[in-house]
């Protein structure tokens, strides 16, 4: 797998003859790990078939805005949600122009309108309308709005004229898309983020947990190895994949999570709670699978140590960051939580919420610090965990905290 491993490319086809190029450049991105979509405009099909981008990207395409079926499946935004980027390849100077307007008269701008993932351009165009002056206002306007434009190539075009204008070559298209994934921001450095649930066993058969997937864990340790970071993860009981180029260590219980963090934290610049850890634990675990002889039955709870209160308190402490899972008064909770437990930041998330938080792919937070807090919006975990990782690493500039006595 390439390093577009579990990405997911909304990958938008607009109207030119570049656009039989799309079909390449969909085998690129797959080749690289991509899952692919397609949005195609209704002059896109002039030139390529919707039906040879559906069996290339293994999905359906969408065509249309106002399509009953569509918006009951996969609407635009559920679309503009899903995509961790959208790569609008060939995309044209009308297509440009309108996105630079922020117009949503057709699918593909208004996915693009309804999205918070990065978003980038591959202009294909004749070298006259790319010099124009108002295309290239219009490029200028996009680059302000964080729009990243891929190329144009430069040669020999359809209509015979020679110059800057060409849509990138699919490879090149493609190495594009995973640079933007790729920051190098924590080369060098080690990080370990716990992730899931724990299982606190109250017999051979029976545990207590929660509803932790594992996700935003998860897509932590994909963001910081895409940064460069030699990345742990801790996880507890989850179905997901282990991610690429991560150690990663399963653990079931809160105290195997424990003793699995500190024999990785040494040494490390950063570590991210993220796990749902329970709180507490049977106070014995039965032998054998225990019956049902009563009507009530009674379970002592013991406190279980907190993991990132631990790591906070190490006499060399790595920066460390935790989550609260709320379910009310987010950012007062959250701000507890920070002194309480000595951290540097705490990334608050309303878990009351069954769209955002708990085995969703979506997610919501607050990131609270001592001195400030800021609001991200919703958004898929991935791109998120880009967001989260790249704050992070800007927080290893400020000197650390003191372990608290
Ligand atoms: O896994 P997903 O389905 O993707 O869901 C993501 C998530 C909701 C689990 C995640 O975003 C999240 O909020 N993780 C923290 C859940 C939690 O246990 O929150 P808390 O408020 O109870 O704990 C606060 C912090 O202390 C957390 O960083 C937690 O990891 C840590 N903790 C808690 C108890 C304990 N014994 N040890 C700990 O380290």
């Amino acid at each position: 797998m390439g390093s577009l491993n579990n990405k997911r490319v909304l990958l938008g086809v607009t109207g030119g003859i570049a656009a039989y190029k799309s079909a390449e450049l969909i085998r690129c991105l797959q080749g690289e790990g991509a899952e692919v979509r397609v949005v195609m405009t209704p002059a896109a099909t002039e030139f390529i078939t919707p039906l040879t981008l559906q069996a290339l990207s293994g999905n359906p395409v969408s065509l249309k805005l106002l399509d009953t079926a569509a918006e009951a499946a996969m609407g635009h935004i559920e679309l503009a949600r899903w995509a961790d980027l959208i790569l609008v390849a060939p995309a044209s100077a009308d297509f440009i122009a309108r996105l630079c307007h922020g117009e949503g008269n057709d699918l593909l701008s208004t996915v693009c309108l309804a999205s918070h993932s990065m978003i980038a351009v591959a202009p294909a165009m004749n070298k006259h309308m790319w010099e124009n002056a108002a295309t290239q206002q219009n490029l200028q306007l996009l680059r302000e709005h964080a729009i990243h434009i891929f190329g144009p190539a430069s040669g020999y075009q359809a209509c015979g004229d020679r110059g800057e204008g060409r849509m990138e070559a699919p490879a090149s298209l493609c190495t594009m898309a995973s640079n933007l994934f790729v920051s190098g921001l924590l080369s060098g450095k080690k990080i370990v983020i716990t992730a899931g649930p724990t299982r606190e066993a109250l017999d051979p058969v029976r545990y207590i947990s929660n509803h932790s997937s594992g996700k935003m864990g998860y897509a932590l340790a994909q963001a910081a190895v895409a940064a460069g970071a030699t990345t742990v993860l801790v996880s507890g009981p989850v179905q997901l994949e282990p991610p690429e180029r991560v150690k990663t260590i399963t653990v079931e219980s809160a105290a195997e999570m424990l003793n699995a963090t500190l024999n990785e934290v040494g040494g490390a610049d950063i570590f991210i709670a993220a796990a749902a850890v329970a709180d507490y634990r049977p106070a014995s675990i039965a032998e054998q699978k225990i019956k049902k002889n009563d009507d009530d039955m009674f379970l002592q709870l013991i406190k279980n140590p907190d993991i990132v209160a631990t790591v906070a308190a190490l006499p060399k402490r790595p920066l460390t960051v935790g989550f609260a899972a709320e379910t009310e008064n987010l950012e007062h909770h959250a701000t507890l939580k920070l002194h309480k437990k000595n951290l540097d930041l705490v990334i608050a998330n309303d878990v009351s919420d069954a769209e955002i938080g708990f085995n969703s792919d979506d997610n919501r937070v607050l990131l609270v610090q001592p001195s400030s807090s800021k609001a991200l919006p919703t958004m898929n975990k991935h791109l998120l965990a880009n967001k989260l990782i790249e704050h992070i690493a800007s927080l290893l500039d400020t000197p650390p905290k003191i372990p608290l006595s």
